[in-house]
């Protein structure tokens, strides 16, 4: 394992369950759930469209179309209300998608890439 510190503050989660962080070009959703913290790459699997950025009882809430992920593992708990009409750059074999291991080390959060 190989961690890398992030620049977020445990304290962001004194008043959010999550935030969106850019890590090597990509965005990955950090979330506090059950008092662990977790980490995922951040882009909806569905169409790819939207940021996961909305975290609610461990379950990331794509704002596009509905969508939800298990924070602690990438699985899809929830499908999207529509079906793509063509095909999508993004699709669900991205599923589960990727999580990455977060620690908290004096009062930061590290990742593990
Ligand atoms: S892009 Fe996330 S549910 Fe459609």
């Amino acid at each position: 394992m190989s961690y890398k510190k992030i620049t977020i503050s445990t304290k962001v989660f004194e008043k959010a369950d999550s935030i969106v962080t850019w890590i090597e070009n990509r965005p990955v959703l950090v979330a506090k759930y059950n008092g662990k913290y977790y980490g995922m790459d951040a882009v909806c699997a569905h169409m790819g469209c939207a940021i996961l950025d909305t975290v609610k009882n461990g379950h990331a809430i794509c704002p596009a179309h509905g969508a939800e992920y298990d924070v602690t593992s990438g699985e899809k708990v929830k499908d999207a209300f529509v079906k793509p009409e063509a095909p999508c750059e993004y699709d669900e074999s991205r599923i589960p998608l990727k999580t990455y291991s977060v620690r908290e080390k004096e009062g930061f959060l590290e990742i593990d890439l």
